[in-house]
């Protein structure tokens, strides 16, 4: 495994993410681990991520010195290099020009990073500091006229450093010198897979286990679908799925979902019918946060209750993601939405929690999902977040407006599945804006709802672009939106990518 030192840059995903491509187990972390909790998960080489701060402010996120001492190669990035540098006595100062953007450098040391990559090589800047002097023991491996130190290195100890961003596609050699850091350097063998994780996962699920109960959170997404059936796989009988239906699904999900699990899985799947239940709760709620934490909160409180009615459960597993830990806020990064399977855990709550998918992304699990035999319709399922139709319906929440939501929403992807294009479009929906416009239907006035269409493509859900449908296809989901769903006159289309958006509207 080869940890990244998460120190608040904003692309420390993906470092982790080329890493794992290359058939490298690798997780983010906070940088506030310790040398002795780094030493537990026995690492063949250390990341330190970039990040926005300056190194020598005072109050800039530091690691613990000791890490330095563990004898691990570390590779330091843009502000990881700098902490390096400070560490070891170099000097850092503020640059007078920011640089960022494409570069060309000069490599003049080729150092095991750099080992067989062009001497002249076009990176991704992007930094306000830069070190003027490498500390005592490094060697200088590139630069440029603005940037003097471009890559530095301590070969005897292992330690490297970059102030370019090796991660970024526009890094013409990224990929190479980080791929010479984890096979060169760090001596990884490249043998993780998805056949591997299932088998590791396995085992813990087993272990941790043992002969107890696990009650599973089934929503019929991809990700609770892959976790129940990576549990039943584990343990067997020991597993018991629990479908609710909050009322806030689409339309015929829960018919589709029980059918699937119990009659084609074979597992014991119990539904619980809660609508009026959360439906009262959110009455008169249009706060999309509480919103949020009130549906993530209901569905424990609910699962709590009802597994009280069966065997001693003493598990509750979730399909939680690596984006979903990321995007409710780490220790660096700001929160931008409280994803309901993270931020919405009540603090009494009874159940230990399994969580095996927490370390991957989207794309990750699909092939999980494909390793272990599940059907194509429910890997390639688009994904259709926890708190449904919830956060798609803006504002209070209303059964007329529900409707509203779940017929439309049932049309396009009607429309986008005839059209072929269900595959390529990661994500697509629709969503109710609290606006009513004026239209004129049959030569009368009429003042009815928006539907907003939101369809967006994706690997794993953290960047997005808007979907490029064909007109005549908007055109037809438009016509039929109108036609067909009562109260609405009118239909848009979402054309914003991610950032500055979100997917979901709330
Ligand atoms: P956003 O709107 O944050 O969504 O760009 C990114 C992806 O996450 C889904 N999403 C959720 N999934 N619980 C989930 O399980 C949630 O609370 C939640 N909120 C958003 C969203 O549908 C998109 O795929």
């Amino acid at each position: 495994m080869i940890v990244v030192l998460d120190f608040g840059g904003q692309y420390n995903q993906l470092i982790t993410r080329r890493i794992r491509d290359f058939g490298v187990y690798s997780e983010l972390h906070s940088h506030k681990i310790t040398a002795e909790e780094i030493k537990k998960l026995n690492p063949i080489g250390i990341i330190f991520s970039g990040g926005p701060n300056s190194a020598y402010k005072e109050g800039s996120p530091q690691c613990d010195p000791a890490i330095y001492d563990l004898g691990i190669p570390i590779l330091g990035i843009c502000y990881g290099m700098q902490l390096m540098t400070q560490h070891f006595g170099g000097s850092v100062e503020a640059a007078s020009h920011r640089e960022y953007g494409k570069a060309l450098i000069n490599v003049q040391n080729q150092s095991e990073v750099f080992k067989g990559l062009p001497i002249e090589q076009s990176v991704w800047m992007s930094h306000g500091d830069l070190i003027v002097a490498p500390p005592e023991g490094f060697v200088v491996d590139a630069s440029n006229p603005s940037c003097p130190v471009a890559a530095m290195s301590n070969e005897a100890r292992n330690l490297y450093g970059v102030q370019f961003h090796p991660e970024v596609r526009h890094s013409e050699f990224g990929d190479e010198l980080l791929k010479n850091f984890t096979f060169e350097v760090c001596k990884a063998k490249g043998e993780w897979s998805m056949e591997n994780f299932i088998e590791v996962e396995t085992e813990k699920i087993r272990e941790q286990v043992g002969d107890k109960h696990v009650l599973c959170a089934l929503s019929g997404g991809v990700d609770s679908s892959v976790v129940a059936v990576l549990l039943h796989q584990a343990i067997g009988d020991q597993l018991t799925c629990m479908f609710i239906d909050h009322g806030l699904l689409r339309k015929g999900e829960a018919d589709s979902v029980m059918k699937t699990f119990s009659e084609g899985f074979n597992m014991n799947v119990i539904k619980i019918d809660a609508a009026e239940r959360f439906l009262s709760k959110l009455q008169g709620v249009s706060d999309p946060e509480q919103k949020r934490k009130i549906i993530g909160n209901e569905f424990i409180y609910v699962f709590d209750e009802e597994s009280a009615n069966l065997k001693d459960m003493d598990f509750l597993a979730q399909g939680t993601l690596y984006t979903d830990i990321i995007e409710s806020g780490t220790d660096t990064a700001q929160t931008i939405k409280s994803h309901h399977n993270v931020g919405g855990l009540p603090e009494d709550m009874r159940f230990e929690l399994i969580e095996p998918l927490k370390a991957l992304f989207k794309d990750e699990v699909r092939k999980v999902g494909t390793e272990l035999g599940i059907p194509d319709e429910i890997v390639w399922r688009q994904p259709f977040p926890g708190p449904g139709l919830g956060i798609r319906v803006l504002g209070e929440i209303t059964d007329e407006k529900l409707e509203i939501v779940r017929e439309s929403d049932a049309i396009l992807r009607e429309e986008i599945k005839k059209a072929g294009l269900d595959r390529e479009i990661w994500q697509y929906f629709t969503a109710l804006p609290n606006m009513r416009s004026v239209g004129v239907m049959g030569d009368a006035r009429t003042y009815d709802y928006t539907v907003g269409i939101r369809a967006v493509t994706s690997i794993d859900g953290m960047t997005s672009d808007w979907a490029r449908i064909p007109w005549d296809v908007l055109e037809l989901i438009s016509t039929r939106i109108v036609n067909e769903v009562n109260h609405v006159n009118r239909v848009v289309y979402d054309v914003t990518s991610k950032p500055p958006s979100t997917i979901e509207w709330e």
